[in-house]
């Protein structure tokens, strides 16, 4: 098995009602009016501890089944260790979970999906994950795909500062760093997937979804922000000064309440 990045559930957690107020009710919606007559199985590729299940499964009928797939088992075991979110008709959802590596993801692990979806994956796979991601999606699953919250790469910190441009470069080139001998996708990825669903004849409906990180959640902005300052200064040890003093300023800046941040995602629904 390849050595796997671990994501910590305090992350997660911690980022779970700011991707709720992310992602995109449209296109969940949209999904929604694509489901066969439940009972629906939904897979949920790169669950975590299921906060996608979490904020999807009420805006969906039932009766659902979701199948959460993770390399990671503990996060998998959280999930289904959790209480289980209902549908939008109030009956409780079941849950089965899956520990595999995406690489290699079979069109009939998805057999029988009513419905494929991941939140904040498609940046952090190789090129090869996206494409058997998208291989057996397209390949099986009658089903559309929706894809949330893939970041692209943009960044706006509000007030602006000269330097944001260097190190919002240096972070998105860590995203694309090899790790384990796995060269991740980083901002890329998105557009990767919208690239081979097209290519597969499916149809892609994508729009730009936000975190808009401020005073009203402190801890998140500023978990996010040294996350993304300590990936750009790995990635580019030379503004090790410039870094130290940049997050000076923008550390007391949080602490008055007078920092800010858009971070800019994609959401993709497929269908075929
Ligand atoms: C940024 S987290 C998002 C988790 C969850 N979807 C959420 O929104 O909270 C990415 C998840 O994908 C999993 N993951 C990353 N690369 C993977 C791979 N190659 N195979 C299987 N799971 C992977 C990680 O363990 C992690 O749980």
């Amino acid at each position: 098995m390849s050595e796997i990045i671990e994501v910590s559930s305090d992350w997660l957690a911690l980022r779970e009602q700011e991707d709720a107020r992310g992602r995109s009710r449209r296109l969940a919606r949209a999904a929604a009016r694509m489901l066969p007559p439940g009972p629906v199985v939904i897979h949920d590729l790169g669950s975590g501890t299921g906060s996608m299940m979490r904020w999807l499964a009420p805006l969906l009928p039932g009766p659902q089944t979701w199948v959460l797939h993770d390399w990671n088992p503990d996060l998998v075991e959280r999930a289904s260790a959790g209480v289980m979110p209902l549908d939008r008709d109030g009956r409780a959802t079941t849950v089965r979970t899956r520990t595999a590596l995406l690489a290699q993801l079979d069109p009939a692990d998805l057999e029988g999906a009513s419905l494929v979806t991941a939140s904040a994956l498609l940046d952090v796979l190789t090129d090869e994950e996206v494409r058997a991601v998208v291989r057996a999606c397209t390949t099986t699953a009658a089903s559309a795909a929706l894809f949330s919250l893939s970041v692209t790469g943009e960044v706006r910190l509000d007030p602006a500062d000269p330097r944001d441009e260097a190190f919002r470069t240096a972070f998105n080139a860590h995203q694309e760093r090899s790790v384990g001998g796995r060269r991740l996708m980083g901002p890329s990825g998105v557009a990767l997937a919208h690239r081979l669903f097209l290519e597969a004849g499916w149809k892609v409906r994508a729009i730009d979804t936000f975190w808009r990180l401020g005073r009203h959640d402190r801890g998140l902005l500023e978990e996010w922000f040294d996350g993304w300052l300590d990936a750009a200064l790995e990635q580019r040890a030379d503004l090790a000064v410039d870094g130290a003093e940049y997050r000076a300023l923008r550390s007391s800046q949080s602490r008055r309440g007078a920092l800010s941040a858009v971070v800019v995602h994609t959401d993709l629904l497929a269908w075929p």
